[in-house]
């Protein structure tokens, strides 16, 4: 389903996780539902909400010493770079790939969230180890 809208199947039972993850279906909400004149400022709140996702997964990883960090990271960095690419082309003009990409990160999430993030949070769980938000929010528009 490419529509961004919150299912409980998506939940890890790690609530800070599922507070970011939920922060990036409503984020991908608003891109879906912009009108062309707002695209592109939507396509930035996305990249905003996504660099401070990625980085907080990271800050968890770390501090759990999950093995495979490095795959994870690499999946992140590979969305960071495409949803910049994607962000440039619209601002030139391209709002047809823009609403391609906004379509695609709804699956991107629901398969991300079922490997990658199932693993991290198995491991969140099984060490007992108590993730909070710490990226912050603060300094981001809206
Ligand atoms: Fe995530
Ligand atoms: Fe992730």
């Amino acid at each position: 389903m490419s529509q961004a809208i919150w299912s409980d199947a998506l939940s890890l039972n790690v609530a800070a996780m599922d507070d970011i993850h939920q922060e990036f279906v409503a984020t991908l909400a608003a891109l879906q539902a912009a009108p062309d004149g707002e695209l592109v400022a939507r396509l930035d709140d996305m990249i905003a909400h996504t660099e401070e996702h990625f980085a907080q997964e990271s800050v968890w990883m770390k501090a759990i010493q999950f093995p495979p960090i490095h795959c994870h990271e690499e999946e992140h960095d590979k969305v960071l770079v495409i949803l910049k690419d994607v962000r440039r082309r619209a601002a030139a003009g391209d709002l047809a790939l823009g609403r391609n990409l906004a379509r695609e990160l709804m699956p991107w999430l629901e398969h991300h969230a079922a490997t990658m993030d199932n693993m991290l949070a198995q491991i969140i769980r099984q060490n007992g180890y108590e993730a909070q938000r710490s990226t912050g929010t603060e300094g981001r528009p809206g």
